[in-house]
């Protein structure tokens, strides 16, 4: 039986195509059950529906701060579709730990940096402004504390001169199209062994003499 995989978006969505592209595959242990979006103008909703699957939003602000009503709100649409599996992709909502236990072992994110590095907000720059020379995404299982659970998979790619956090951003999340779809792909077959992705890094060619 395929897992059933429940996808929770703020914005464009694209890594939530990349995992319902895949999941096109009848043979992908998983299939996408539901997009919810907690903005209802998030882009990502629209395409959801274009590829068949139910898209709803639910926006945090009707319940004006009180975080646990949301979640459980939440969890509630969650469980009617029966929701096995939940991926975060640009979900940008911070998490009670009530609703991390509820869904403990089966919620997955996907992170703009190679974690530990960088958890948080504004990693493009922050890796840029550290004078890294590599930077990358992780997809990890979500926990109590933010952006640390287990790692399941990560995607490193070079700094080039000149990137800037938006030059950066757009490189990394074509990555980060790859890195997900293959963390879910064995994620939703119980494999939890992690999955890694070297981008081009360019060896320096034996120069002029
Ligand atoms: C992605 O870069 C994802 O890694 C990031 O938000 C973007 C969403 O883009 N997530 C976080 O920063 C979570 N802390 P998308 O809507 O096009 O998938």
């Amino acid at each position: 039986m395929r897992k059933r995989v429940a996808i929770l978006i703020s914005g464009g969505g694209s890594n939530m195509l990349a995992l319902a592209r895949d999941m096109a595959d009848r043979n992908h242990p998983g299939l996408p059950c539901v997009v919810v979006s907690n903005r209802p103008d998030a882009g990502g909703l629209e395409k959801a529906r274009e590829m068949g699957i139910d898209a709803l939003a639910l926006d945090h602000r009707i319940f004006k701060g009180d975080r646990a009503a949301f979640e459980a709100e939440l969890t509630r649409t969650l469980e009617e579709y029966g929701t096995e599996i939940v991926c975060l992709a640009g979900f940008m909502r911070i998490l009670t730990p009530a609703f991390i236990d509820r869904w403990a072992g089966q919620m997955i994110n996907i992170h703009p940096s190679i974690l530990p590095l960088f958890p948080g907000l504004e990693t493009h720059r922050r890796a840029i402004e550290a004078g890294m020379s590599v930077h990358g995404c992780t997809v990890h299982e979500v926990t109590a504390d933010l952006d640390s659970g287990p790692i399941l998979g990560q995607a490193v790619i070079p700094i080039e001169r000149g990137d800037t956090p938006g030059t950066l951003a757009s490189r990394l999340l074509k990555m980060e199209h790859r890195l997900y779809p293959a963390v879910l792909r064995r994620f939703a077959a119980g494999d939890r062994t992690k999955v890694t992705i070297m981008g081009d890094v360019q060896e320096p060619g034996p120069g002029p003499g």
